[in-house]
């Protein structure tokens, strides 16, 4: 059976970093949905596309050339053939893409894309609905989750590393916002699934989570 693993969560939980670490030791390939939603955001700012207008949007999504490779520092992504990794990791392309990720057509553009890449090989991928409706049936399904006030504070100090000025309260609000606004959209609310396993990281290490997460890899596909 194909392994797939899906790791769902709000925003500032760790989900990507945890889930390169753990892909990196599974020797599987790493899936960071998130950034196929910032690229589409990216190109509305680019071609100035009101992110609002869900119908631009929906076309501007139909037509978008988005490749996703791997390289030594694992996924690179790419907006017509062009590598935009860093270019969106905005708190711009954030806002938009979460504006963007709202609408059905969009959605069931991207996750159809997404079934794809992981039917192909053994993958884990890492989003906001993977557990619900990416990957109802993978083999792992965890929600990867920290208090607000811990998921704001990892955010602030990675920022203050790359010299940008938020203050911790201004990051905290956006952490609020977007949490906001994911857990209320229409289509597909962030939300726990049912048969996903609560992985709280509020007071754990990063290997901590890693460790634990393996764990859980090996009890459900190995069987406890
Ligand atoms: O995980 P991230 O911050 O890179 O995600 C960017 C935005 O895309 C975020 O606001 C939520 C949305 N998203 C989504 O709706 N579904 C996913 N599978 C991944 C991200």
């Amino acid at each position: 059976m194909r392994l797939n693993i899906a790791i769902d969560g709000p925003v500032g939980a760790g989900k990507s970093s945890i889930a390169d670490a753990v892909a990196k030791k599974l020797g599987i390939l790493h899936l960071d949905t998130g950034a196929m939603y910032r690229a589409l955001g990216l190109k509305a700012l680019r071609t100035e596309t009101d992110v609002r207008d869900e119908r631009a949007v929906t076309a501007l999504c139909a037509e978008l050339q988005l490749d996703v490779r791997y390289g030594e520092a694992g996924q690179v992504t790419m907006l017509d053939g062009e590598d935009v990794s860093g270019l969106i990791r905005t708190p711009e392309v954030s806002m938009a893409a979460s504006t963007v990720s709202r609408y059905a057509e969009v959605r069931r553009m991207m996750v159809r894309r997404q079934q794809e890449l992981a039917a192909k090989q053994d993958m884990l991928l890492d989003g906001r609905d993977i557990c619900t409706t990416v990957l109802p049936d993978a083999p792992v399904k965890i929600y990867l989750t920290a208090s607000s006030e811990e998921r704001a504070r990892r955010r602030w100090l990675e920022m203050r590393e790359k010299g940008e000025p938020d203050t911790f309260e201004e990051v905290l609000a956006q952490v609020i916002a977007r949490d906001e606004q994911d857990m209320n959209r229409p289509v597909e609310p962030l939300r726990q699934a049912e048969d996903a396993v609560l992985v709280d990281s509020t007071e754990m290490s990063f290997d901590q989570v890693v460790d634990t997460i393996l764990r859980l890899v090996e009890e459900k596909t190995h069987g406890a």
